[in-house]
């Protein structure tokens, strides 16, 4: 059973295809043609719903908007679903939509629901958003004709006041009977939701051809792109020993099941300077479902996680529900989307070393666009030093080579070099130019990619100087 509220109104849903869409659920089954499908793939927000859920850090409601055209009926269990019909009471506009209008934020009104429903769920978690703020929680909706300085606008300033509608009227009911689906059996006969590592291990032997999926941000763009049928999913969504984020002296252990989202707090405690690559990734919306798990299985060469994982040396510990395995990342990609991971098993957690006093992370994402983007380029480097002595280089790259690599010859060439000595951007740059054969392809072609990668290490060099450091990005958009 999948149990949630639309709305107000209980729903429990005893069947329901594997491959279904909320955005398809909303549309096509409950008639609620206010949310747009524009390109089906988590790329332009006119989809944005927002699910209200328990909130772990407070007694409260968490708001979380998510593109409902690739999100499964699996992420809606034990929540509620707000489309854009429910946000006005009375025939009155709520506080946001009647924003938009004062600040004229729409034309032909095509991305209006989804930007409101954004705007309805920063509205509901963060008092008073400076720009950047607000400029996050946008970051997966598209305008094409308005621009967006109207939209900023109202939402700055209908956010600026602390929330105040039905929702937060209703909060303590909502909580209330959301809790209360927590019981009996989740999912349906062919979107199955295992809620501990027996049962998982159980569904993987009962369905061997059946796919896992976490937030589903790629893996359902088979569904929707290539139009592949999903005939069962086992879903991860109910795992909740795969949604943690523990911390002991020496390292972070995060989930394969937590959304990157929800990680973010302790991965940017701890590595602070991830800050900028971490907020690049897609947009909010797809932050707030996909998971780490999921961007080191999909084991894809241009994923923009297993480059940092890779350079900060973390450890992956596999499961198959009988024995679990601890396999460091620099050995888990064998080929093309090859893993070692076996047929019965599953990514449980990923262990991640904290830095020590000496060393350096920095990490630099090249794509086309700021948001919503895919790297053309990802490059991670972590420096150790003692007193100046260069005493290890690791790496993390993607998009030169098949899989997620490092790069052994630029630690082998500069350990036991003086970090400030100008000498070592040459040599690094020598070495990171003609160290991989990457493609030429839509993103970029291999004498770029190649160029980037020797100059991202020249920008490390100069962000990185004791003295006489040298800033090389765009800190804010205010
Ligand atoms: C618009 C858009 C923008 C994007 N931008 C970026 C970006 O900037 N950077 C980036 O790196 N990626 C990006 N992606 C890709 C995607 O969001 C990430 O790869 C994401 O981390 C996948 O996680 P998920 O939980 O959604 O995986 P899912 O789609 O649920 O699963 C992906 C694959 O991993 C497998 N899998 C999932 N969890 C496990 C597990 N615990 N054990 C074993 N197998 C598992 C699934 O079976 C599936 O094959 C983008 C995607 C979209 C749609
Ligand atoms: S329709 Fe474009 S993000 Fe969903
Ligand atoms: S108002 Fe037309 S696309 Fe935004």
């Amino acid at each position: 059973m999948i149990r949630f509220l639309l709305n107000q109104q209980e729903v429990s849903l005893s069947s329901a295809d594997a491959d279904l869409t909320l955005l398809d659920y909303i549309r096509e089954q409950r008639r609620l043609s206010g949310t747009k499908e524009g390109c089906a793939a988590g790329d332009c927000g006119a989809c944005t719903l927002v699910l209200a859920e328990p909130n772990s850090q407070s007694d409260g409601l968490f708001y979380r908007t998510v593109n409902s055209c690739i999100t499964l009926m699996s992420a809606v269990h034990g929540k509620q679903l707000i489309s854009v019909e429910h946000l006005s009471e009375n025939n009155t506009l709520h506080p946001v939509q009647q924003a938009l209008v004062d600040h004229h934020g729409s034309q032909c009104g095509f991305c209006t629901p989804g930007f409101i429903m954004s705007m309805f769920a920063l509205y509901h978690q963060n008092a008073q958003p400076n720009r950047d703020d607000v400029l996050n929680a946008l970051s997966g909706n598209l305008c094409r004709c308005t621009g967006y300085k109207p939209i900023i606008d109202a939402t700055l300033a209908v956010c600026a006041q602390a929330p105040d509608d039905q929702f937060s009227r209703n909060e303590t009911e909502t909580l209330k009977q959301l809790l209360s689906f927590d019981t009996g059996t989740q999912g349906t006969p062919n979107l199955i939701m295992p809620t501990d590592r027996k049962a998982l291990a159980h569904a993987k032997a009962q369905h061997p051809d059946a796919q896992l999926v976490a937030g589903s941000t790629d893996l359902s763009l088979q569904f929707t792109q290539q139009l592949k049928k999903g005939e069962t999913l086992i879903s991860l969504n109910a795992m909740s020993e795969l949604k943690t984020c523990t911390t002991n002296e020496h390292s972070i252990t995060i989930g394969a099941a937590l959304p990157l989202n929800d990680a973010m707090p302790t991965l940017l405690k701890y590595f602070p300077t991830l800050a900028e690559l971490l907020t690049r990734f897609a947009s909010l919306p797809i932050r707030n479902q996909a998971t780490i798990g999921g961007n080191v299985a999909n084991a894809s060469p241009i994923g923009d996680l297993p480059p940092v994982l890779l350079a900060l040396d973390a450890k992956l510990h596999l499961d198959n529900g009988t024995d679990k395995r601890i396999v460091p990342i620099r050995e888990f990609f064998t080929g093309y989307r090859q893993t070692q991971l076996a047929s019965d098993e599953w990514l449980a957690h990923i262990e991640i070393p904290k830095l020590k006093p000496k060393q350096r992370l920095a990490a630099f994402k090249i794509s086309k666009r700021m948001e919503d983007d895919i790297s053309a380029v990802c490059a991670v480097f972590k420096l150790t030093l003692s007193d100046g002595t260069i005493k290890q280089v690791e790496t993390g790259f993607g998009g030169v080579a098949a899989t997620p690599v490092q790069c052994n010859a630029l630690a082998d060439a500069l350990v036991g070099k003086t970090w400030s000595d100008k000498s070592c951007v040459a040599l690094g740059k020598n070495i990171l130019e003609n160290a991989f054969s990457p493609i030429d392809d839509v993103r970029a072609s291999a004498d770029y990619r190649n160029t980037v990668l020797a100059n991202l290490w020249h920008r490390f060099w100069l962000e990185n100087q004791t003295n006489n450091t040298i800033q090389t990005r765009v800190v804010s958009h205010a």
